[in-house]
């Protein structure tokens, strides 16, 4: 394949800007509203972001700053004497979109007179700024958030309440927004469909923020909003109206979170917290990726005709957990779409003087897109002339920068050493992928798998609503010595991935095995009360799998199976315990897997009282050899 990728950055016009886990904050009352902006953007700031801004109502227009980069470099700029009493800020972390100042938010009308900041996807903003284009509209960013600002200008002459149940009718996608205008200086406007936004009720003011961490200094009598709804917030009060325009009387709850678990969204861990995210993560990640007709649509590979036709192999390369992502995606690739696959980890692949045949795509999977052995990896095959996509979590990442086409998996920041659902999303992007060649390379019918990821996030919120308690498992895993995990096909990659969790966090030594690969050598290590967790979501490896399980037990192995609701009876006589997982299509259980597999590292690890987060002599980002 001719090198016909252009490097992913702002002159593609094909790429899509996704703010999704952004900062938001807002006041209204008898303060001075920019300290707390500034203090409340701050309390943010763990979340991670790559610019922020601020707007202040005033009576002559609306004042607007913002900067890329950290927030240093907004408090640097901003006027600290503006009295305002009312304003917005933001925290943007880019998970598709260059962090530019022009990107940053708030952004505004024409006029200058109305500024939004927004957090999440206007999944409708192309035909909407063309629509208000045409009608005259100036935009000056490349931001889905920008068409906000114009359709409340658009409803000139209308409170700014309606004009927000306007826009809110306008807009498709999952999203937050604040706004405020000069037309009504003492009222910060809210609208939230499906990205959180709270209100905070002061004696002096009332706020908003994306997270209840920026209130907390504040007050601790908070209102969550729901889907669909709209409040107007003054210093004198708040009102809220629901999707139908109806006043919605909402009682405020107090919070006793400290500050620290609120940052945590009040779990105890960041690592939990990102385990519980996984689904909303799975549905951003999956967001506008899926055509109306269950086509996969990967706009940012800026593909040409023939050219997914064109790729005649994959060569995957990873390091850690994005190994053992590309591992299950070697599964998928060469099952559905038939196309030769290649697995290598980074720090071998840079020294073995790789063959790379005609037609290859090379794709570095990271959820840093800093580590130093992909990074080379990635050089020395762009060095060949191959064309490089890579799959990552991070915007403006080195490895972003430097290969010819990025998807980005839309994870949100993940703050735990111990990656979780950087490592689910990057499955998702890479079943995408497969799927995608699968189209080409096999038009032949088949039953597509797409609704089945499609119906990942429901099933995976579901099964950690409830959390099956993995009680007894624990205490015998937390106990042991070694434990090992087994699998066949998708389970054994998962079970490589299960046994990482476990070692990293808890330090307890873990293997994981091909399941009929127990009995060449391992299973010499199985005796009484030896800990194997076995992974089973296929019902045609089922009765292998249940001879390699008899194996262990044989020799007095104590089994925790990890089973599809629906193949639990195979395990009744056989575990000594059974997590289930929904039932679903077998090529995408694997990734509801990961979940038990994921907790059961955490609750063994917390049980031993370990530092889930920082895991002794590990990194986030491995950035030297
Ligand atoms: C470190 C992290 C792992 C990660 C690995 C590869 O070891 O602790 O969680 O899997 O690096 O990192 P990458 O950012 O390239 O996915």
């Amino acid at each position: 394949m001719p090198p016909q990728y252009r490097q992913a950055g702002p002159d593609n016009p094909s790429r899509k800007v996704i703010t999704h886990v952004c900062g938001i904050v807002g006041y209204a009352g008898a303060h001075p509203a920019l300290p707390f902006l500034l203090e409340g953007l701050e309390r943010l700031e763990y979340r991670g972001y790559d610019s922020a801004g601020v707007a202040l109502v005033e009576s002559e227009g609306v004042y607007v700053e913002k900067a890329a980069g950290r927030l240093s470099s907004l408090v640097a700029v901003v006027d600290k004497s503006r009295p305002a009493h009312v304003g917005i800020g933001h925290t943007r972390w880019a998970t598709h979109g260059p962090p530019t100042d022009d990107n940053a938010h708030p952004h505004t009308d024409c006029a200058g007179r109305v500024a939004a900041i927004h957090n999440g996807i206007i999944e409708n903003y192309r035909e909407l700024r063309a629509e208000l284009e045409k009608s005259g509209h100036v935009f000056s960013s490349e931001t889905d958030t920008e068409v906000i600002p114009h359709l409340l200008e658009a409803g000139e002459g209308h409170s700014l309440g309606e004009r927000a149940l306007y826009a809110r009718g306008r807009l498709e996608g999952a999203y937050a927004f604040l706004a405020v205008s000069a037309d009504e200086p003492d009222a910060v406007v809210a609208v939230r469909q499906a990205s959180p936004l709270v209100l905070g009720l002061g004696d002096t003011g009332n706020y908003l923020a994306s997270d209840i961490t920026a209130l907390l200094p504040y007050t601790r009598e908070v209102m969550i909003l729901d889907n669909g709804e709209m409040a107007v917030v003054t210093g004198r009060g708040v009102e809220i109206r629901d999707a139908a325009g109806l006043v919605v009387d909402r009682t405020a709850s107090h919070i006793e979170w400290t500050t620290e678990e609120a940052s945590r969204g009040g779990y105890p861990h960041f690592m939990l917290k990102e385990i519980m995210e996984q689904p909303d993560a799975w549905a951003d990640c999956l967001r506008g990726r899926i055509g109306a007709d269950g086509a996969v649509i990967l706009e940012e590979l800026g593909l040409r005709p023939g050219d997914l036709e064109r790729v005649l192999r994959v060569q995957l390369i990873a390091a850690g957990t994005a190994y053992h992502a590309c591992l299950m995606a070697q599964r998928w690739l060469e099952e559905w779409a038939r196309v030769p696959v290649r697995v290598d980890v980074a720090s071998e692949f840079r020294y073995q003087h790789p063959i790379l045949s005609p037609g290859t795509v090379v794709v570095a999977v990271s959820q840093s897109g800093e580590t130093a052995d992909t990074l080379a990896s990635v050089a020395l095959a762009k060095d060949a002339g191959f064309p490089v996509w890579a799959v990552t979590n991070v915007v403006g990442s080195t490895l972003a920068r430097e290969v010819h086409r990025v998807l980005y998996t839309r994870a949100g920041p993940e703050v735990s050493v111990c990656s979780t659902k950087a490592y689910t999303t990057q499955l998702l992007v890479l079943a995408l992928l497969a799927d995608a060649l699968a189209d080409v390379h096999r038009p032949e019918p088949r039953s597509s798998v797409i609704p089945h990821l499609q119906s990942l996030p429901a099933l995976g919120a579901a099964w950690l609503r409830e959390r099956r308690d993995l009680g007894a498992s624990v205490a015998r895993v937390a106990a042991a010595p070694s434990v090992f995990y087994i699998g066949r096909g998708l389970d054994y990659a998962v079970a490589l991935e299960g046994q990482l969790k476990l070692k990293e966090i808890s330090y307890i030594h873990a293997e994981a095995y091909p399941a009929g690969e127990l009995k060449h050598g391992t299973l010499a290590l199985i005796e009484p009360g030896v800990p194997v967790v076995a992974v089973a979501t296929s019902a045609a490896l089922m009765p292998k799998v249940r001879s390699n399980i008899m194996e262990v037990r044989a020799r007095g192995g104590s089994v925790l199976a990890v089973v599809p609701e629906s193949l639990a009876d195979e395990m009744q006589d056989l575990a000594d315990a059974i997590i289930t997982i929904p039932a679903t299509d077998e090529r995408v259980a694997p990734v509801l897997a990961a979940l038990p597999l994921q907790l059961l590292a955490y609750d063994v690890a917390t049980a031993l009282d370990r530092d889930v987060d920082k895991p002794r002599n590990l990194a986030k980002s491995v950035t030297v050899e």
